[in-house]
């Protein structure tokens, strides 16, 4: 199978999981104070963290995993992506917060988001704010990030929001570097 084949097979697996998910979720909820109760062992703990070696991912291409039933993007950013992410001036945001889950107070420039400081990293959950569907990536939508095909939400190379219903840009959850491996929860 060629990498092409095997990524748009990840995009349809994750699509039919956004939709088939949305049942589980309520069900997820309703079960959560039973577990809670029944439960209360690290076991919970130490499943809300994984680690993932990106040692092997290239620059310019993006690494999708689950983790806590949701895709998170794992993006090695091109130079060309992080210097249009960072050519955006923050009053030509619709999101002016970063949703940096590390940091809820920071605003959305594209320093914020990021893993390292030279914004090659960047790791976002991948999860339109919208109405939960899994944006495309790779170049997708008007600004050159991710496109939600649901309802026409596009994000820039930030996952930022620029255009369409989602009210947020692209969460950013808690995540670290710890040699070559990326760190998440
Ligand atoms: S769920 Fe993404 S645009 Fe509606």
């Amino acid at each position: 199978m060629s990498n092409a084949e095997d990524h748009a097979g990840t995009r349809r697996d994750f699509l039919y999981y956004a939709t088939a998910g949305a049942g589980a979720v309520t069900a997820g909820a309703a079960a959560w104070p039973l577990v809670n109760q029944m439960n209360p062992s690290a076991d919970v703990a130490a499943l809300s963290s994984i680690r993932v070696d990106v040692s092997g991912v290239e620059v310019g291409t993006q690494l999708t995993v689950k983790w806590l039933g949701k895709p998170v993007f794992i993006r090695r950013r091109s130079a060309e992506e992080i210097e249009a992410a960072r050519a955006v001036a923050l009053d030509e945001l619709m999101d002016k917060n970063a949703q940096n889950r590390n940091d809820m107070a920071l605003d959305a420039s594209d320093q914020n988001r990021t893993l390292d400081e030279d914004g090659e990293w960047l790791v976002m959950i991948g999860v339109c704010t919208h109405l939960g569907c899994v944006p495309i990536g790779d170049g997708a939508g008007d600004f050159g990030g991710w496109f939600c095909p649901c309802h026409g939400s596009h994000y820039d190379t930030a996952g930022r929001i620029r255009r369409g219903p989602a009210p947020e840009n692209l969460w950013i959850p808690v995540a670290a570097f710890d040699g070559d491996d990326l760190v998440l929860g």
